[in-house]
């Protein structure tokens, strides 16, 4: 069994509370024979602006280039709002995802049976709830050139951001949408979401991902919808979907609204992975829970730990070709869950409130019942 590197990025706010469970859990899994892991730490946002004046430092960047996956937490809070704008904490994060080539952001939106009623919408539209927004992670207006605010001189200024894709960018994502929805066997289907009534990068989008449709993947189904629309669909009947892709913005968006229909921010992880190497058959990769940093209750030991531990079980899946640890984790999510056990976030009536800690002590229990059967 080969032993797997991993670059744990902690950063700001909730993230090192949440990423000490998983620390946890990884250090628990090495002393029970269900795999060799070797961590190493670095700083990424805010407290790499407050250690270095970067928001992550050529070595870190240097380490996640080799690493078999990347572990990050969260960035950003109030104490850097006013930091130069290339170096603000989110900087960090988008440097990794651009550098490492993660163009394809994977966060499924599950709604586990316990916590349908946490879910502001009515249980029977979100229970048992499985969808994957697929969203473009290193193109579209997140980085598209010119990107400017200039004086104009008469007491104006205007801003410019650019929203560019080219085709390569919208087939690449098209390919990684299709074989997850083929590889998942639900509703096999894709629902392509974009503004091609407004916008020239909707018009390509809809043109491309309908081409790589037709070529390669006929057995799948393909709808089409405006981003605007889909947005209102997944608030309406959330389970008609199976994996929505779309570009950055919208991904961005889309599934902070997803990830609510399950209950709580804090449940959700990410997998943001680059292009498979032809060579080694790796791909880089990045595993992120969707929440922020939280700074309204960062230090209180409040923090839910279940979307940044799920991470850690999507590069298990995904990155270290451990599938079956990675189950076990779900399993013991759900578990946990279901005996009652909740943080702030995700509390309801008749459960116990627990904290970070007690929380990621809960998972880790349920992983050694599921161990010893
Ligand atoms: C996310 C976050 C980031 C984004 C921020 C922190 C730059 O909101 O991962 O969804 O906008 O992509
Ligand atoms: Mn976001």
């Amino acid at each position: 069994m080969p032993t797997h590197h991993l670059l744990l990025l902690p950063g700001d706010g909730i993230g090192p509370e949440v990423m000490a469970e998983v620390k946890k859990l990884i250090a628990w899994m090495n002393a029970h024979g269900m795999g060799t892991f070797e961590t190493e730490e670095g700083l990424v946002g805010g407290s790499c602006y407050d250690a270095h004046k970067v928001a992550i430092t050529e070595e870190t960047m240097a380490r996640a280039h080799v690493a078999d996956a990347v572990l990050f937490g969260a960035v950003g809070g109030p104490k850097w709002d006013n930091v130069p704008y290339d170096v603000r904490p989110e900087a960090g994060l988008l440097r990794l995802r651009k550098d490492l080539g993660l163009f394809a952001n994977i966060r499924p939106a599950i709604c586990y049976p316990a916590l349908a009623d946490s879910s502001s919408l009515k249980r029977e539209v979100v229970d048992g709830l499985d969808i994957i927004i697929l969203r473009e992670l290193t193109g579209g207006v997140y980085f598209g050139e010119p990107k400017t605010i200039t004086d104009l001189g008469n007491g104006q200024k205007r801003a410019i951001d650019t929203q560019v894709y080219d085709t390569y960018e919208i087939e690449r994502i098209s390919r990684v949408a299709f074989e997850l929805a083929r590889a998942r066997k639900k509703l096999n289907k894709v629902t392509s979401m974009e503004k091609r009534n407004v916008m020239k990068t909707g018009v390509l989008w809809h043109e491309v991902v309908s081409q790589v449709h037709a070529r390669e993947f006929e057995d799948v189904t393909l709808e089409h919808q405006l981003a605007d629309a889909g947005g209102m669909q997944l608030v309406r009947w959330p389970k008609q979907f199976d994996v929505i892709v779309t570009d950055n913005l919208f991904g961005d968006m889309l599934s902070d609204v997803a990830a609510m229909l399950t209950g709580s921010l804090g449940m959700l992880p990410s997998a943001s992975l680059g292009e498979v190497d032809a060579k080694t058959k790796k791909r880089k990769s990045l595993y992120e829970p969707v929440h922020g940093s939280a700074p309204d209750i960062a230090g209180k030991g409040a923090a839910n730990p279940i979307a940044m531990i799920a991470s850690f079980g999507m590069a298990l899946r995904y990155s270290l070709n451990r599938g079956k640890e990675a189950d076990m984790i779900d399993q013991a999510i759900a578990a946990t869950l279901a005996q009652g056990l909740r943080t702030a976030d995700i509390k309801s009536e008749g459960c116990k409130l627990v904290g970070t800690k007690e929380m990621g002590d809960a998972i880790i229990a349920e992983m050694a019942k599921l161990a010893a059967t």
